[in-house]
């Protein structure tokens, strides 16, 4: 007698697919991307791999990646420019026909799970040809990108099997949001004041994610709307890259058609498309979040089912339909946490589906063509 014995299969432990296994595993990711990265009695971060003062000859920031990793590059992107840091983030696939242009005074930095990804590495060969300092923030030590830029700085996530990228998009997102601060700081020569509410929220991250993951509505949700003809995202300020991602990641996935949009813009075409059968997802992350509940509103008036992706007792819970809930934190990282919301939504609804969850058709965990 024979036993079938899948390396795979037993590497997922007691879950299904190794996303759900994934999403599970982002409080010790978490940990572990942040460990020994904050020094406690100065409340400084501590980035070891750079010595003080390290980023005081950089005038801008150019971020370059793909996918899931551009959205977290775009989060990172918006939190430097909340501090005060000319940063854009760019698509490497399109950085060869209209790079922004760079000297020595410009930090490229390559936002790329893998390191491999021929997109995000052509984009960094091109900014180092063209005299830019580079760093790559990867999860592959000893990876092709993280061996070709200047520095590398690593988000410590662990193995990621499934296509669809979860818990490196939240490493990803929390390191450059340390490495926002840690740029500020050198060019002002002190870190910035909100930097005493963010560091006991990135330290408590890791448990309110435990706690969200065993207490989250997203399945019901997902069954709830299985039927739907298209889902919706919408975000404002930090909440928009989320809205990207949700988007992105519910259509590779489910294979269900997902758009992911600034709130402010549905009003500029994309509320044409908003009826009874496309659910709108509405991310709150304390930016504004007034002007996004009068965008989730003009859509629920249209018909569409509105679910709220904000705290308990959030004016928008009683103005949805329904309601997934993150904990009250930090703006700088609320984003993060209706993410992990949108995560497991796309996760059910792609079971209920029975699609094949790690291995959707068409994708590869690693794009190494151009
Ligand atoms: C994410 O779910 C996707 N599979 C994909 O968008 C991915 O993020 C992209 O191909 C970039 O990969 P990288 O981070 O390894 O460079």
């Amino acid at each position: 007698e024979t036993v079938d014995w899948d390396p795979e299969q037993a590497g997922k432990g007691e879950y299904d697919h190794f996303m759900l296994k994934e999403i599970t595993e982002q409080p010790t990711a978490l940990a572990q991307a942040i460990e020994g990265r904050i020094d406690p009695t100065s409340g400084r971060i501590g980035l070891s791999a750079f010595e003080p003062g390290s980023f005081e000859a950089i005038d801008s920031v150019q971020f370059v990646a793909c996918g899931t990793s551009y959205h977290a590059a775009l989060y990172g992107s918006l939190a430097l420019n909340q501090a005060g840091v000319q940063a854009t983030a760019l698509l490497a696939n399109e950085y060869s026909v209209a790079a922004p242009p760079v000297d020595e005074t410009t930090l490229v930095i390559a936002v790329t799970q893998s390191g491999e990804t021929a997109d995000t590495l052509n984009a960094l060969r091109q900014a180092t040809a063209e005299g830019a300092r580079t760093l790559t923030v990867t999860n592959v030590v000893g990876s092709t990108a993280a061996r070709e830029a200047d520095d590398a700085l690593f988000i410590r996530a662990g193995p990621e099997i499934g296509v669809a990228a979860t818990k490196t998009f939240s490493s990803q997102a929390v390191i450059l949001t340390l490495l926002g601060h840690r740029i500020a700081t050198d060019l002002r020569g002190e870190p910035s004041a909100d930097l005493e509410s963010l560091l006991p929220a990135l330290e408590s991250m890791p448990s309110r994610i435990h706690e969200l993951l065993e207490h989250s509505d997203a399945e019901a949700i997902a069954e709830q709307y299985r039927d739907s003809r298209s889902y919706f995202f919408i975000g404002r300020g930090l909440g928009y890259p989320v809205a990207l991602e949700g988007a992105l990641k519910f259509k590779e996935i489910t294979y269900e058609h997902a758009e992911g949009f600034a709130a402010g813009e549905l009003k500029h075409g994309p509320l044409a498309l908003v009826t009874p059968e496309t659910p709108v997802f509405a991310i709150f992350t304390g930016q504004e979040d007034e002007k996004t509940l009068k965008n989730a509103e003009e859509a629920r008036t249209r018909g569409a089912p509105v679910i709220a992706v904000c705290p308990d007792g959030h004016p928008a819970v009683e103005a949805a339909d329904e309601h997934l809930s993150i904990p009250e934190t930090d703006s700088d990282l609320a984003g993060l946490f209706a993410n992990v919301q949108l995560q497991l939504l796309s996760y059910y609804a792609a079971d209920l589906l029975d699609r094949p969850i790690d291995k959707p058709r068409n994708l590869a965990k690693s794009v190494t063509v151009e």
